[in-house]
């Protein structure tokens, strides 16, 4: 279709050389933008797979299969995002910029095995707005920028024009923008998007898209996105959420979450987008709850996002990259009971939750999605507390199904659960071997079930206490784990007291001071802790000897082991 324009010189260039637009054989059920948003909540990414660099399996997911969808569709998600990577697909140059027809058949058909399991689907340009399409960065060229990606989105057009009105598209994954004319400019980028849908025909003026702003970041968006005008798609905002920054990515030691400021906070950004785009459909189209987080506290982040956003009338795509959610080898959920709050939290049904430390200042944490046991400690009654939210408890079985019996192996007040010595002795004693001992589940009058899981634990060993920094590498060091085989949190203290990084962590409270980032900064693997290059190099130029400090859960006094760099 070609329409007057003025302001797109390049465009009208463009339209003149235009292909034959797409015409289909088939019906398209239009559908309204909130409609759309509405009926995908929620939804489940496909992410590290046809979004990989340089291609689909590059990364740590082999190409996708059908069954992967088949398995999405029976957990109860209603749609999937399907990112998609460009950058090295393209054969030809400026000014057509030609895409691999194979890839882009690759991507229709991998579109298809998500419909053909009734499944809506969003799929975008992906990690493109790093590789070449990034607007913000010093002496970009943005004509290069806007011929490409103009280019791009017709060839897209025209190869998944024909499908049905359970497609959308979103022009690009989260495009940098560090000023207000970055945001224009990716104002801009919406409408050559919209601009190139019109000319590649097919239902593609009809079809549901989702619009950015700036970084997909609603603060950045709600402050730039300027709506789109002259154009006949439905749309929708989309935004992603991955805050706090700390918890999510396992940060600064942040462990605990669930405090009514951490909860404010969430709720404040929410309200924020909201509150600026009040008639526009909202999706988040990115979060994100690692089932490497402690498990209550990352249980009640989950109900608590996934209620406020049905609360500001926002749906969710969850993230995962192939390590999360989903065991795409096995087909399994690696924590039911975390998908299980979110489809009950979207469905408003009340979930009680495992109780754990929230406050910020706190010294050690606790978590009632755990008992754990000291070797060399005696056996006692514990208690466990849920946030029943309305509920009550309903029963309490082992994990081949038997159940606890409500008189002898455990008593119920209220939201506490308190488990008796008798039956804890059956798992534990002052000399059983550390490790995992049973995982109990506890199920409620309505809701998600809670998990406890029986632990009988010991301090960790290293295999090794001490080595002269080395550059260059990873530094591994044998570890002997005694209880859960998890990382918390790494202290990274200077022998003259000057935290390794980050010295404003002095402000946060005392399980998070001096603490590193996690994969930037420490890592585990199944016989190792990890202390990455970044952290090595970091004690090397600082010139002073570095402890490091492990620490494990249980986060109390006393459970960590120290290894110190020296130079
Ligand atoms: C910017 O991109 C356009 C279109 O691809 C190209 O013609 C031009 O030479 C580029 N400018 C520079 C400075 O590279
Ligand atoms: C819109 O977003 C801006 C920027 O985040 C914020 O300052 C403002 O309070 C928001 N407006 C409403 C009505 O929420
Ligand atoms: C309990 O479940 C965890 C996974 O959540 C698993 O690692 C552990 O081995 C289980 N314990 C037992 C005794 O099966
Ligand atoms: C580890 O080192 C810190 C100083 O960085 C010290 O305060 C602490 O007592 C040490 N812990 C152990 C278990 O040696």
């Amino acid at each position: 279709m070609k329409r007057s324009v003025t302001i797109w010189g390049l465009v009208l260039v463009l339209l003149d050389q235009s292909l034959a637009q797409t015409t289909c054989d088939v019906d398209f059920a239009p559908i309204s933008a909130a409609d759309y948003i509405a009926a995908i909540n929620p939804g489940w990414n496909l992410g590290n797979t046809l979004d990989a660099v340089p291609n689909e399996g590059s990364w740590n997911n082999p190409p996708v299969v059908a069954a992967t969808f088949k398995d999405v569709k029976a957990a109860g998600f209603k749609s999937v995002r399907i990112p998609v990577t460009y950058a090295d697909h393209f054969t030809g140059s400026s000014p057509d910029w030609t895409i691999d027809p194979t890839w882009l058949q690759r991507v229709s058909d991998v579109v298809d095995m998500a419909l053909d399991n009734d499944l809506y689907v969003v799929t975008n340009v992906h990690h493109d707005s790093w590789e070449w399409a990034d607007v913000s960065i010093s002496g970009a060229n943005l004509t290069m920028i806007e011929e490409k990606f103009y280019r791009l989105w017709v060839q897209i057009g025209e190869t998944l024009g024909c499908k049905s009105s359970l497609v959308a598209f979103e022009p690009i994954n989260e495009p940098p923008a560090n000023t207000a004319a970055d945001g224009t400019e990716l104002n801009k980028i919406n409408e050559l998007f919209l601009q190139a849908l019109e000319e590649s025909g097919g239902f593609n003026t009809d079809r549901v898209v989702t619009l950015m702003g700036g970084g997909m970041d609603s603060i950045k968006t709600s402050q730039w996105f300027k709506a789109p005008t002259g154009f006949s798609n439905p749309w929708a905002i989309q935004y992603h959420y991955y805050s706090p920054y700390d918890f999510i990515f396992q940060a600064w030691g942040k462990t605990v979450w669930g405090s009514d400021a951490d909860k404010a906070a969430l709720e404040g950004d929410f309200a924020n987008i909201r509150g600026n785009f009040t008639d526009i459909p909202l999706v988040i189209g990115e979060f994100e709850v690692n089932t490497l987080l402690e498990p209550a506290a990352r249980r009640k982040y989950m109900d608590f996002a996934v209620r406020t956003a049905k609360k500001y009338d926002t749906s969710l795509i969850l993230w995962d990259n192939g390590d999360g959610a989903l065991d795409r080898t096995a087909h399994t959920w690696r924590d039911p009971i975390l998908m299980d709050i979110m489809f009950n939290a979207v469905n408003g049904v009340s979930n009680s939750l495992s109780d754990s430390t929230t406050d910020a200042s706190a010294t050690e944490q606790s978590s009632s999605a755990y008992l754990f046991h000291k070797v060399g400690e005696d056996v006692t009654d514990q208690t466990a507390t849920f946030l029943l939210n309305g509920n009550t408890v309903k029963s309490i079985e082992t994990s081949n199904g038997k159940a606890l019996s409500s008189s002898k192996d455990y008593s119920v007040s209220g939201g506490t659960v308190t488990f008796k010595k008798a039956f804890l002795s059956t798992y534990l004693s002052p000399t059983a071997a550390p490790g995992s001992k049973a995982n109990l589940t506890v199920t409620f009058s309505a809701g998600a079930d809670a998990s406890v899981e029986i632990v009988q634990w010991d301090v960790p060993t290293l295999g090794a206490t001490t080595s002269k920094a080395v550059s260059g590498s990873d530094l591994l060091i044998p570890i002997t784990w005694k209880g859960l085989y998890k990382l918390a949190a790494v202290k990274m203290l200077r022998e003259d007291g000057v935290y390794l990084f980050d010295d404003w962590t002095q402000w946060l409270g005392p399980l998070q001071q001096a603490r590193g980032t996690y994969s930037g900064q420490w890592d585990r693997d199944g016989a190792h802790v990890i202390i990455k290059d970044a952290a090595v190099s970091q004690v090397i130029s600082g010139k002073v000897p570095t402890t490091f400090t492990f620490e494990f859960y249980p986060r109390v006094e006393g459970n960590a082991v120290n290894y110190t760099l020296t130079v």
